[in-house]
């Protein structure tokens, strides 16, 4: 049957409103609430012996595979690679024995990314596939399906595909420790209570939208926006940035909070809006002296973060987004919402066509 809009103005928007439902119904399938612990589907393979994992995508999906990289490499101790799949497959990577291949993608038929599948199985490696159409090519061709359970997603720019890929990857990392015996009994139980957790902050980050559609008249001109995050909130950093291109045509770039004084502090001025994703946390300091870097220079601020994060950070700024207080595990997950929320409302600002945007497709099969 097809897909309705319901009440909402755009699929983009109802997508990013169904998010804390599809998460949901992703992690029933990778966690066992009963016992506590994260579960995978059936393999012939054993994970314990994966010495190394090669992660290939496009677009937001390769934002969620960047993101993973932090995960595979913090709790299950495993190198990890990750490149966009135009770039990997023509450049002749390295692929040994004992190695993983992750292809994350929503549609399954994203033509580089499934070029890339079938040189690194040619080359030996295990295709592990995170994608949201089960019966797509990569789906197929996969020795390890991880399925999202997204639901059919309309919208070009995708949102709520995203936010599922990184509740599987951070359940496959967590897997992936305990086979390997990086991780406890009782950390694995803390990581599937932090998970659980996740569709309950989505919905209060989702709270947050009639402050972001009020404060979306002040992104809509701007010609150029800088996005900033540290750790699994830089490449979110690069996913807002994306969002805000494809959907509101407005020019924008994620960058590394510290990377910004290697280049894009020379941009800086009162017309450069500059959205910094910054939970509270042992990072956050060092995210705070990079905003008064911006201000010293007439920069204008956006500063998304949680209570304690704005109580010691949000004066001066232009404009605040709180996020509930979240473990960093989910974070990535609950700072996706006020990113493709205030692409969406400065998309309506502009009067884009935010579902259909100009140049774009929802499935890129060709080359
Ligand atoms: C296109 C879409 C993006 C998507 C990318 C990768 O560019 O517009 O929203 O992230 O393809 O698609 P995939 O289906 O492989 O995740």
């Amino acid at each position: 049957a097809a897909v309705e809009k319901g009440n909402y103005r755009h699929y983009m928007q109802k997508e990013i409103f169904e998010q804390p439902t599809v998460v949901a119904q992703t992690l029933s399938s990778y966690v066992h609430q009963a016992n506590e612990t994260v579960a995978l589907p059936q393999v012939d393979f054993d994970l314990s012996a994966i010495k190394r994992v090669t992660i290939v995508a496009c677009g937001t999906s390769y934002y969620a595979g960047m993101v993973a990289k932090y995960w595979f490499e913090q709790f299950a101790r495993v190198p990890v690679d990750i490149d966009v799949a135009s770039e990997f497959r023509y450049r002749d990577p390295v692929l040994e024995p004992g190695g993983l291949a992750l292809f994350i993608s929503q549609s399954g038929e994203t033509a580089d990314t499934l070029a890339a599948l079938r040189h690194c199985k040619a080359n030996g490696q295990t295709i592990g596939v995170v994608v949201n159409v089960p019966t797509s090519s990569m789906a197929r061709e996969a020795d390890l399906l991880l399925p999202t359970h997204a639901g059919p997603e309309i919208g070009v720019a995708s949102t709520k595909a995203f936010t599922c890929q990184l509740a599987v990857l951070a359940a496959l990392a967590a897997h992936m420790a305990v086979k390997k015996g990086y991780m406890s009994r009782d950390e694995e139980r803390e990581v599937v209570k932090h998970l659980l957790e996740a569709p309950a902050a989505l919905n209060a980050a989702l709270d947050h939208d009639d402050d972001i559609a009020g404060m979306a008249h002040l992104i809509a001109p701007a010609r150029d926006v800088l996005y900033l995050g540290r750790g699994p909130d830089y490449p979110l950093a690069m996913e807002g940035a994306l969002k805000l291109k494809e959907i509101s045509y407005i020019h924008a770039e994620g960058y590394a909070s510290g990377e910004m004084k290697h280049g894009p502090i020379a941009l800086i001025d009162e017309a450069v809006p500059v959205i910094v994703l910054a939970p509270s946390g042992p990072l956050f300091e060092k995210t705070v002296s990079n905003m008064q870097e911006v201000r010293a220079r007439g920069g204008k601020v956006v500063l998304i973060s949680d209570e304690e994060g704005l109580a010691e950070a949000g004066e001066d700024c232009l404009a605040t987004i709180q996020m509930p207080k979240v473990h960093p595990l989910i974070a990535p997950l609950v700072y996706a919402v006020p990113v493709q929320l205030l692409a969406y409302h400065v998309a309506c600002v502009k009067g884009t066509d935010v579902d259909q945007p100009r140049n774009l497709a929802k499935s890129v099969t060709v080359e």
